[in-house]
């Protein structure tokens, strides 16, 4: 048995930050934004958490799928920015959708983090101890960026997806790598609501990215390791429907199609509304798709994730 996504849902706060916003408060502009990166606008939490963007996320997904809370069996919430450490915002998600029979876990992954959900969801799934599954991206990342970083505060967004994954007939074939060594490219240092409050009388930092090394290890390692994974299925690039990919920057994206030669139509994007939402920004994506009516029954598809660790991976999905 493998797990198929048999309901979305996605929250993003309601208050929008543009590149105009932007260049009121650091020395930059909108082309300037756009061009590197592809990004317009940006929706930046008030009284929103990631608990709260969890929840809401989680409630649409479950009214999606039709499937009772009773029935779900594991809660897993991908997030660098919980709320608070313990409990585990995916404790908060089954206390509100009252899926008392559900295992949870939040997993940091950074960027990668709703992919590495997915892959665990799927082994679980496989080896018969799930049959519904909940999975969550949620960040609140605005708590640890510095708006007065030029480089940084451009590219992060808050917000939450959400897929309720249940046991079906189908393959999904999954690789994943980490490369702690690399991990000084992309840090936080704080992580809890208090932390950020008193971050200057602690000096911790908020997000700190070589963002050239960054560049070059997604342009490098997500074309590797999704010619690995379809190699691996034995599948042809072209026989693809869909590659779903994070949502980190438009021109990063661009780079894998070109060095992948395909088509650009295959592989979707909505960066440059949400910006780089970390782990929200595959299931934010997922969801898009979905409500869109662009998934069919015996599609091929490839959701390929990567980021802080450095980490990244991909998944073949044939369902
Ligand atoms: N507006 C205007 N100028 C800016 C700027 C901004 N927001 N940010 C940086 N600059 C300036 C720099 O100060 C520098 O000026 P200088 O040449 O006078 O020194 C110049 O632009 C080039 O800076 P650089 O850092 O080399 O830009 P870049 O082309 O590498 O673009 C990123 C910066 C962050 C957009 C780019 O490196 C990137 O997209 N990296 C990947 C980030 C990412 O995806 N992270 C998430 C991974 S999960």
């Amino acid at each position: 048995m493998v797990g198929k996504i048999v309901g979305t849902g996605s929250y993003v706060p309601d208050n929008v930050l543009t590149n105009e916003d932007l260049s009121k408060m650091v020395d930059t502009n909108d082309e300037w934004i756009l061009e590197r990166t592809g990004i317009k606008t940006r929706y930046i939490t008030e009284d929103d958490t990631t608990s709260s963007m969890a929840i809401k996320s989680a409630v649409k997904a479950m009214d999606d799928s039709k499937v009772d809370p009773m029935d779900i069996d594991m809660i897993i919430v991908a997030t660098l920015t919980p709320d608070v450490l313990v409990p585990s915002v995916s404790c908060y998600v089954q206390a509100h959708i009252g899926a008392r029979n559900a295992q949870c876990m939040d997993i940091n992954s950074a960027c990668t983090g709703f992919l590495m959900a997915y892959q665990i969801v799927q082994s679980y799934i496989q080896c018969g101890t799930v049959r519904n599954a909940l999975v969550i991206g949620s960040e609140n990342l605005s708590a640890i960026t510095d708006f007065t970083d030029r480089s940084n505060c451009i590219i992060f967004g808050d917000g939450a997806g959400a897929c309720v994954i249940s046991a079906t007939e189908g393959r999904v074939i999954s690789i994943m790598h980490t490369d702690g060594e690399r991990g000084k490219v992309l840090e936080a240092e704080s992580r809890t609501p208090k932390d950020w409050m008193e971050r200057e009388k602690k000096k911790l930092t908020y997000i700190r990215m070589d963002g050239q090394e960054v560049f070059k290890f997604a342009t490098k390692e997500v074309p590797n390791v999704i010619n690995e994974v379809l190699e691996k299925a034995k599948v042809n690039i072209e026989e693809i429907d869909y590659f779903i990919l994070h949502q980190a920057n438009k021109r990063i994206i661009d780079f894998i199609v070109k060095r992948l030669k395909i088509d650009a139509d295959k592989v979707p994007t909505n960066i440059e509304r949400f910006g780089n939402t970390s782990a929200a920004s595959i299931p934010l994506l997922i969801d898009e798709m979905n409500r869109a009516g662009k998934f069919k029954d015996a599609q091929k598809l490839v959701i390929a994730g990567f980021g802080g660790g450095l980490s990244w991976g991909a998944s073949y999905i044939e369902i």
